[in-house]
């Protein structure tokens, strides 16, 4: 054991940003874009390449808003190409995996004209990531665009930002349908990791990855040092996610989210499950993203606008975080008494 094998950390909820003088007149003069690679967005948010949360419907939506989405890879070559094909013209990503059919996945999605490639497993920290990265940037070198992850340490982070990776999902364990921690004891608060992993920030962004439920939890990783936030549950549930909207007996809509590696997710990719990381379940019908797109957008920067800040390098440079008691926690929330009490 190291001589500190408690490390004090710190989740979403536990900190809070201390608000700074400002002069901005209108949020219109508020910049949020960030970059991956050679690829710029005006809207700071990813979606994540589930197969509940980003097909190609969802991938041009947030294209049209600013943003970039990772096209899942639970299919076959043909029927990932088909997804990027079928959105047009559109700037998109598209998850691969680190083994089996990866050089033919990258080379036909290639071909479609995908340049942004996420290298999606869940524990990135790992040779077989390095493989895959070094593998796609021998043949592809700068002009095919590499996502790759997740990382929880600036150890994970710094590692897979020397094999060549031009941004990193950080966070493992923190998302609404994971049960990674719960299965395997192993994780960091996401808001913690992004703090730490900004440290050895270089060349590639940062993105926070998982358990990200609001807006303020946007803000606080771009303080923390992030460049993009990966969101799964706040866009799931969409028109635009993949997946029917189903009824319920009591008349409510509802649609179902579901980790990669639950039960049922597994099932329907690779035939059978084995270890069980995700859970499966349903949630309200939202409509269309387009409304929680532009509500973010809006939001993100009063954010910054709270901070004085009127871009991503004026907001990340000495940003005050304080922590919260869980009095002050509560306090945050919405907390009006009912009239009855
Ligand atoms: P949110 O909180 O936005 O999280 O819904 C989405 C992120 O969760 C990760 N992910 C998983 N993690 N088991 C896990 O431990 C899973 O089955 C699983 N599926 C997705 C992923 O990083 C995603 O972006």
């Amino acid at each position: 054991m190291s001589e500190q094998p408690f490390q004090m950390t710190f989740s979403f909820d536990d900190v809070l940003l201390v608000p700074k003088f400002s002069d901005i007149g209108s949020r219109k003069e508020i910049d949020i874009s960030s970059q991956v690679g050679s690829h710029k967005f005006s809207l700071p948010i990813i979606s994540s390449p589930m197969d509940t949360v980003t097909g190609t419907n969802m991938a041009k939506t947030i294209f049209n808003h600013g943003g970039l989405g990772v096209l899942h890879r639970y299919n076959t070559i043909h029927e990932q190409c088909k997804m990027a094909t079928d959105a047009g013209s559109v700037t998109l990503a598209a998850a691969v995996g680190v083994s089996g059919d990866l050089m033919d996945r990258v080379a036909a999605l290639w071909t479609v004209g995908v340049k942004i490639v996420c290298v999606d497993v869940a524990h990135g920290h790992h040779s077989n990531v390095e493989q895959a990265i070094k593998k796609i940037k021998d043949l592809y070198a700068e002009d095919m665009t590499i996502i790759a992850g997740n990382v929880a340490t600036p150890e994970g982070f710094s590692d897979l930002q020397s094999w060549g990776a031009d941004a990193i999902r950080v966070g493992i364990g923190g998302g609404s349908i994971c049960s990674t921690r719960i299965q395997t004891g192993h994780g960091i608060p996401t808001f913690h990791s992004v703090y730490a992993c900004s440290q050895v920030k270089g060349r590639a962004s940062l993105i926070a990855d998982g358990g990200i439920k609001a807006t303020g939890d946007i803000v606080k990783s771009i303080a923390a040092g992030a460049d993009f936030v990966m969101l799964g549950s706040m866009l799931a549930g969409t028109a635009e996610s993949p997946g029917e909207v189903m009824n319920s007996t009591g008349g409510k809509r509802y649609k179902v989210y579901r980790g990669m590696a639950s039960r049922a997710a597994q099932e329907e990719w690779r035939g059978e499950a084995r270890s069980l990381e995700g859970i499966s379940t349903t949630i309200p019908y939202k409509g269309s993203v387009e409304n929680i797109l532009t509500d973010l957008k809006q939001n993100i920067r009063s954010g910054f606008s709270y901070s004085g800040a009127r871009n991503k390098e004026q907001f990340q440079k000495s940003p005050v975080f304080i922590r919260q008691t869980s009095s002050g926690a509560s306090e945050s929330g919405t907390h009006i008494l009912s009239k009855n009490e």
